[in-house]
């Protein structure tokens, strides 16, 4: 499974870039809205931190709107991804955008339908948020489920981002499904490594060869 991060943050980019595990980045205007440079240049800068895909959303609501504005956000950098909500006129416009060789992610995916018809327009990406659906009592690791299996009965090619991950084992469990892609904030990416018995194991190996060395 690839692990994109989800942030705008560019010093949360860097770190996880130099672990050596990092495929892409997802940013939505929440996270744009807490970062201090302007949009344009805060994207290219993630971009050129990433090698994979860098996901931007558009902020247009209308389909023709839509379009010219993912147009221009894909023209800052060759890994561009635009983000489109699901709805009707998200879905006109990532047609005419996926017939041009334009990467969409659909986002704001909730339902099954809603992810059939993404990969049906050909979306690249589809983002199920999985935390938001936690948050209002429904299983939202069920709705991975589902949108796997429609992908796999039609060979899809349309990759499945976990998003909206709000623990380690979200992680877990959408690399168990198969899940293409989970995104992940930085805090979880950071408790993805951690485990206390690895703490104190590292603790009572560096005692035991002090031992050692003092010989
Ligand atoms: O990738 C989507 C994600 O940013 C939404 O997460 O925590 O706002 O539900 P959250």
């Amino acid at each position: 499974m690839k692990l994109f991060l989800d942030t705008a943050n560019l010093r949360e980019i860097e770190e996880v870039a130099s672990w050596g595990i990092l495929d892409g980045v997802t940013t939505n205007p929440t996270l744009c809205s807490r970062e201090n440079l302007p949009f344009e240049k805060l994207v290219r800068e993630i971009c050129r931190l990433v090698p994979g895909p860098v996901s931007v959303e558009c902020v247009s609501t209308r389909a023709e709107e839509i379009v010219s504005e993912a147009r221009k956000l894909s023209g800052l950098a060759p890994n561009i991804a635009v983000k489109i909500p699901v709805n009707l006129e998200g879905l006109k416009a990532t047609r005419i955008l996926s017939a041009e060789g334009i990467k969409v992610n659909m986002t704001l995916v909730f339902s099954p339908s809603q992810a059939l018809l993404a990969a049906r327009a050909g979306a690249a990406f589809v983002s199920p948020f999985i935390g938001r659906l936690d948050d209002i009592s429904h299983h939202g690791m069920e709705l991975v489920e589902q949108i796997l299996t429609i992908y796999e009965n039609y060979n899809f090619v349309t990759e499945v981002i976990v998003a909206s991950v709000r623990h380690p084992g979200h992680v877990v469990e959408a690399a168990l499904l198969g899940a293409h892609i989970a995104t992940v904030p930085y805090s979880v990416m950071e408790k993805l490594v951690k485990h206390p018995m690895t703490d104190i194991g590292i603790d009572r190996f560096l005692q035991d060869w002090k031992k050692v060395t003092d010989k």
